[in-house]
């Protein structure tokens, strides 16, 4: 069966011209950057060169640069390294209700811990209000981490603007970056950004790779203790292949950026439109200022993860937006964020477009759509006028979800 990929937004498959630069540091060139010998110089120069790409691309210094293991270990990193470090300035954060859960979840383990945390309100278009993050901090706010696009909704946010409000004010500003480096130009200096979280498997670098910005100056407290590799910020060997590959892949990005984007939003517009056409649907989250990839829709009386398993049948790889698809059965904490009700939460599907998504890849959902939806709302107790909403909160949660 031909399979078609619509799930670019959990991650994208490895460009090969990242990959090819990556395999000689798997083999022959396999030395440990921080040795003195040939092999580990060899490695240290490759590394830095590539750390100095990376730099670059954001308008940073090399050394201001931390190389990790991902997304979620850089989140972790900005948030629990900055509030370590600078609680004795104060005890206050200030994110949002819809980061991802690499953020929210470490937020919540900072409260167990003694500190106060904000999570600003987004509209129901997908936006966070700079107004109300402004109204919300106080003399004891340390940090402020709002993520740059929303990996569900796609929508970016004003990062400039709220760069712009706490570096007047004197606090520190963190972004997860993940779903948006590559796709967007991010300039660190222009916008006021202290730290900046990226991930080299959402821009067609390989997985387990990934990078903190962290601003010269930037009073922070590591995760990992041990030979104190990357300016003693992150010990630990590092995945010198790994992150080859992803300033190679970032690179690529960046430059056919433009075209790709043009391209994407071409299909996904079609997409949307297409999608719209049956009955009782819905976008998700606001079309301007969208992800070009990004395509987040809502039927009413069907469950997301019965669209994408009947999807997966046809060929087709989607998300369901909500968490459900992984391990849960609490509606998507960012559709209820922007607002949706419980039960129209269930019905979302994510659909996330990339290189390799053709006109005839489109059409071909379109073509099969239609039919999966009437087919599961022929089923639908929901359809049937059958109340769930007595159900709802007596569901037993055994995880918390994720989405990606
Ligand atoms: C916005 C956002 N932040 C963080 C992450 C986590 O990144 P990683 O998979 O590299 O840990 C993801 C991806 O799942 C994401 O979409």
């Amino acid at each position: 069966m031909r399979r078609i990929y619509l799930d670019h937004a959990a991650t994208t498959p490895i460009d090969g011209r990242a990959l090819a630069k990556m395999r000689p540091y798997f083999s022959e060139k396999y030395g440990n950057a921080g040795s003195l010998h040939y092999f580990g110089t060899e490695a240290k120069k490759a590394m830095e060169n590539a750390r100095a790409e990376i730099a670059r691309a954001i308008n940073a210094e090399p050394n201001e640069i931390i190389f990790t293991s991902g997304g979620t270990e850089s989140d972790n990193l900005a948030i629990k390294g900055i509030a370590y470090a600078n609680s004795k300035n104060g005890n206050h954060i200030i994110t949002s209700v819809f980061e991802h859960h690499a953020v929210l979840h470490t937020c919540k383990f900072l409260e167990k811990d003694g500190f106060k945390v904000t999570y600003l309100e987004v509209d129901s278009r997908g936006f966070i209000n700079p107004k109300e993050l402004e109204s919300a901090i106080t003399e004891k706010t340390i940090l402020v981490s709002v993520m740059h696009a929303n990996n569900e909704i796609g929508t970016i946010q004003p990062i400039g603007e709220i760069g712009k409000i706490c570096r007047e004010r004197g606090i520190y500003f963190h972004t997860d970056a993940v779903q948006t480096l590559g796709k967007i130009q991010i300039d660190v200096k222009k916008m006021n950004i202290d730290l900046l979280s990226a991930s080299a498997h959402k821009f067609y670098g390989p997985k387990g790779v990934g990078f903190l910005y962290v601003r010269k100056g930037t009073n922070i407290h590591p995760l990992m203790h041990g030979g104190g590799q990357e300016n003693g910020l992150r010990s630990g060997t590092e995945n010198v292949a790994g992150i080859i590959g992803m300033a190679e892949a970032l690179k690529i990005s960046i430059k056919e950026m433009g075209k790709e984007n043009a391209r994407e939003l071409k299909l996904r517009n079609k997409l949307i439109k297409g999608c719209l056409k049956i009955k009782d649907s819905w976008l998700n989250g606001s079309l301007k200022n969208r992800l070009a990839g990004n395509a987040n829709l809502g039927f009413d009386f069907v469950e997301g993860e019965s669209i994408v398993i009947m999807l997966d049948e046809k060929g087709i790889a989607a998300s369901t937006g909500s968490a459900c698809s992984t391990k849960s059965l609490e509606p998507s904490h960012v559709l209820r964020a922007i607002g949706l009700p419980h039960v129209k939460c269930h019905g979302s599907l994510r659909l996330t477009l990339g290189r390799d998504t053709t006109t005839k890849d489109i059409d071909y959902l379109l073509n099969v759509l239609p039919a999966i939806i009437a087919r599961l709302r022929e089923m639908s107790p929901l359809r049937k006028g059958i109340d769930i909403s007595e159900f709802e909160g007596k569901i037993e949660h055994t995880h918390e979800g994720h989405a990606h």
